[in-house]
Formats: structure tokens, sequence, C-alpha cells
């Protein structure tokens, strides 16, 4: 049976991307990957849904109006995971309640620091030398859920802001990756906060 996946994001989909390109080539485990979703008509992560011929839904979010559209959405698509890649809102009480304990998020610093949006910049204007990204069950709190697995990436004096960042999304491809192929075995179980 595979381990079916909907993969939820607003921006240019590197990540979504890299969960694609593995499972085109057999390194992501038993996943299948059967949706996408975006709030973004326009966004990368849509088109690389329809390069790699998966269904590409477009829909507007909103917490008190979107979450029924959303829901609908992911249902009809019964994935075993929802993975939250870049997704730029915050979740809202039918989606968290629908998906508890199936539903992860992808975040650009170690949690719990930097929590929010533009934690990477937030990590290099604090100057920390050390910094990464993490994956995390989803509730309420905003990235607060219990941490499945974290990389870490290392600030030397050669890096600029966006060689950094560049760092941090290498990073991120490999650890999403990694924990999406070990949840798809079976290797993680869901652990509430
Ligand atoms: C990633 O860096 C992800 O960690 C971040 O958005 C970027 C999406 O990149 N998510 C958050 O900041 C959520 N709080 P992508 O669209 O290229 O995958």
């Amino acid at each position: 049976m595979p381990y079916k996946i909907a993969i939820v994001g607003s921006g240019r989909g590197s990540n979504a991307h890299a969960l694609l390109k593995a499972e085109s080539n057999g390194t992501l485990g038993e996943a299948e990957i059967v949706g996408i979703l975006s709030d973004r008509e326009d966004s990368g992560i849509l088109k690389h849904a329809r390069d790699f011929e998966k269904a590409a839904r477009y829909e507007r979010y909103s917490r008190k109006t979107g979450d029924a559209a959303y829901l609908g959405i992911l249902d009809s698509w019964a994935p075993d995971l929802v993975v939250l890649a870049g997704f730029m809102r915050i979740v809202g009480n039918g989606l968290l309640e629908r998906w508890e304990g199936k539903l992860i998020n992808l975040h650009p610093s170690l949690l719990p620091s930097f929590k929010g949006l533009d934690a990477i910049g937030q990590a290099w204007t604090y100057g920390v030398k050390v910094s990464g990204c993490t994956v995390h069950w989803v509730n309420a709190d905003l990235d607060g859920g219990c941490v499945i697995d974290q990389s870490t990436v290392l600030i030397t004096e050669d890096d600029s802001r966006d060689s950094f960042e560049a760092k941090i999304h290498v990073a991120e491809h490999r650890l999403l990756v990694d924990v999406v192929r070990r949840l798809s075995v079976g290797e993680i179980q869901y652990k509430p906060s």
C-alpha cells in the first residue's frame, strides 16, 4: 500500500520539487505524492506539480473561510500525511483537528529559535553561528509542535545572507525527503505535544 502524501505550499516550491524528484528516483520510500495545493495561483510549487503530472489545485486560504475548502480538497485526495512545505499561512482549527497526527511542517530554523516569518533573516540578523531547519508535527501553537528531526547549518566568516540561505535550503531538501521517507516506512510515529 502506498503511503499517500499531499503537499501544501505558497511559494517557489523547491522543497516540493525535492520530494517529487525523490519519488521519481525511487528514494522516497513507500510515499506517493497524490496532490499539491497552494494559496498562490502563480506559485512555483503548482508549476512543479504540473511538470510531474500531479494533481495541482489553487485555492485562496483564510482561516475563517478557507479551511472548509482546504478540508474538502485534501479529503478528496485521501492522503496519509499532509506536508506543509513553505505554506505561509497560520493553519486554522478545521485543518488542525481533521489532520492532527498527520500534519507536518518544515521551518527554516532550529526550533524553538526564530519562530514565525523570515526565520532565516532573523537568524542572520541575530548573528548566530549555527542554524538549520526543523520538521515538526503541527499543533495550534505557531511553529510549536513536537520536533520530528532537525538538521544543522554552520555560518562561517565567508557566508553572505544569500549563501546562508542557500545552505539552509540544501539542508531542508535533504531533511524533508528523509523524514517523509522514514514516515512512509513506519520508522517515525506521531508524538503529540
Ligand atoms: C522554506 O525555507 C520553508 O522552510 C519556509 O518557506 C520556504 C519555502 O521554500 N517555511 C516557512 O518559513 C514556514 N514558517 P520552497 O517554497 O522553495 O519550498
